[in-house]
């Protein structure tokens, strides 16, 4: 397993992330245009929470996505991002001192069932080395009614998008990722995504791992996919 593949084990890619935590943010708005920003926005739109909702962004990374999400819910809600990259962290609390930023797994989340109104993951679930489980701990933390939301970039499957995207994932992140000093984890990027299902067998993952009225909005042309479902009403 290396970072040819997309697939690494969970300590190197949290070493990973600890390592490029410091020029994540700058290389995120350079790579896309400054666009990210906006696609978390809408990802936050679709997690549908009101005032005073609990919260909860899973693999948080430095934060941003639980940014958008706290402006949604207000400073009096409990909003909660975790990861399990401290260094990432740190950035995050240093970000936004005021949400709760905690050190843990994706695949063994430290919460009871049902404790948030919404749970999301931003550019994260790729890195999960059990995808199911990841999104099955996601629903099960999220109340009935509640909206799980994953942000994810995905291979765009028509030219001329697929041809830029080839372009741009194998020729031009990897040197970005070189002149900042890491190479392996921005090769490590394109070939994860290249793994990770598409739109369709994704929203096939969430149905399986328990939601209902599972949808996806793609945007960017196809190369963003932001995935919602609800988590049923028991009985
Ligand atoms: C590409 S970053 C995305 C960060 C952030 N959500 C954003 O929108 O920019 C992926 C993050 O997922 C975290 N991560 C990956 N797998 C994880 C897991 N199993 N448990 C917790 N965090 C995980 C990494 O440490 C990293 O901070």
């Amino acid at each position: 397993m290396d970072a040819a593949t997309g697939t690494l084990p969970e300590p190197q890619v949290q070493a990973m992330f600890d390592r490029i935590a410091r020029v994540y943010d700058r290389l995120n708005r350079v790579m896309t245009a400054g666009l990210d920003q906006r696609w978390r926005r809408r990802a936050a739109d679709l997690a549908r929470v009101s005032p005073g909702d609990p919260v909860l962004d899973v693999a948080t990374g430095t934060g941003d996505l639980a940014v958008e999400l706290r402006e949604r819910v207000g400073p009096e809600a409990r909003v909660v991002g975790l990861d399990f990259s401290e260094g990432m962290l740190e950035l995050a609390r240093v970000k936004a001192p005021a949400i709760e930023f905690v050190q843990g797994s994706a695949l063994e989340l430290p919460y009871g069932d049902g404790e948030f109104a919404a749970a999301t993951v931003g550019f994260g679930a790729r890195n999960f080395s059990d995808l199911s489980r990841g999104l099955a701990e996601m629903v099960r933390v999220v109340r009935p009614g509640g909206r799980v939301v994953v942000l994810e970039i995905t291979t765009p499957q028509r030219p001329p998008l697929s041809l830029f995207f080839g372009l741009w994932f194998d020729r031009i992140v990897p040197v970005l990722g070189r002149l900042a000093g890491d190479s392996d984890a921005y090769s490590y990027l394109p070939n994860s995504v290249r793994r990770f299902p598409g739109p369709e067998p994704l929203a096939a993952e969430l149905a399986a791992a328990g939601l209902v009225d599972v949808g996806w909005v793609l945007t960017a042309g196809g190369i963003i996919a932001m995935h919602h479902g609800t988590v049923p009403e028991q009985g």
